[in-house]
């Protein structure tokens, strides 16, 4: 059965966590569909992980509706949430909707997300009106990188902590259907979940949000970014990619693949006939 946002509602309600990674492709969208992940996030991550620039900010909705569209493919079960892109909803109100718009209806998600606390109600409110779900992000969010200076934890001091506690409250009035908060305070985390009635999904956030999401390339240890704390290596698949892809190589240049099992056959009379 398809994963809809009342699936996340009573997951929330029932106090079952929310699983949620990020998703690019069809193949792996499909093995983590199968594996039971409520939620694939299309995230503009996809930047780094999947297109190489080193921050977000570069990513087009053109590379964000092509991704999504592969994972919506092999999304069964699991609830297709994919993100706005730098600049394709911070310029207008008109924007975030026509582009929110263009997500559902070419990238086939089921919701979109946006980085934005109480200076984006207007847009989240605007967008849920056209029936669109929107699922909020706040505490870090790496499309505002030049702005801040860098990556880092967010609203350790009391006015800063504030701030994210107002953007949750205003996200969830505007009509946000979850929240993610990324690279903030555990207890930070705990307190907004408990505030608001909508899912909170983090990220370096603590075990207290009423879900998780991780980058897939750094939880199986396949992109050679910098490694946040909050990341766990869940497998070593960039290690096992790599013997892989060295064994192959080694393996051709030795003629030791392909083997007479990998071969097709020729009848041995059109052979003969051939060199004749
Ligand atoms: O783009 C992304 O992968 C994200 C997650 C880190 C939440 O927004
Ligand atoms: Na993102």
């Amino acid at each position: 059965m398809k994963n809809t946002i009342a699936t996340l509602k009573e997951r929330k309600q029932n106090r079952q966590k929310i699983t949620m990674l990020t998703a690019y492709d069809y193949t792996t969208a499909k093995l983590m569909d199968e594996s039971g992940v409520d939620c694939l996030l299309v995230g503009d991550s996809l930047g780094m992980v999947m297109l190489g620039y080193d921050s977000t900010v570069s990513v087009t909705m053109e590379d964000m509706i092509h991704h999504s569209k592969a994972v919506a493919r092999a999304a069964k079960s699991a609830f297709v949430v994919t993100d706005l892109p730098f600049m394709s909803y911070q310029t207008s109100v008109y924007d975030a909707v026509f582009n929110a718009g263009r997500l559902i209806k070419e990238g086939q998600a089921q919701a979109v997300k946006l980085e934005g606390g109480q200076a984006f109600s207007e847009h989240i409110k605007m967008i849920t009106q056209a029936s669109i779900p929107v699922v909020a992000h706040i505490g870090l969010m790496p499309q505002s990188v030049l702005a801040l200076g860098g990556y880092k934890v967010q609203g350790k001091d009391y006015q800063d902590a504030k701030n994210i506690v107002l953007d949750a409250l205003a996200v969830e009035q505007a009509g946000a259907i979850a929240i993610v908060l990324e690279c903030v305070p555990a207890d930070l985390a705990k307190l907004i979940s408990q505030l608001v009635s909508i899912p909170t999904i983090g990220i370096g956030a603590g075990v207290n949000c009423d879900g998780q999401v991780l980058v897939y390339q750094d939880m199986l240890s396949m992109y050679d970014g910098v490694a946040s704390k909050f990341v766990k290596s869940f497998a070593p698949i960039g290690h096992y990619m790599k013997q892989a892809f060295t064994d192959y190589c080694q393996e051709v240049k030795q003629q030791q693949f392909p083997t007479s099992i990998h071969e097709f056959a020729i009848d041995s009379e059109v052979m003969s006939k051939l060199k004749s």
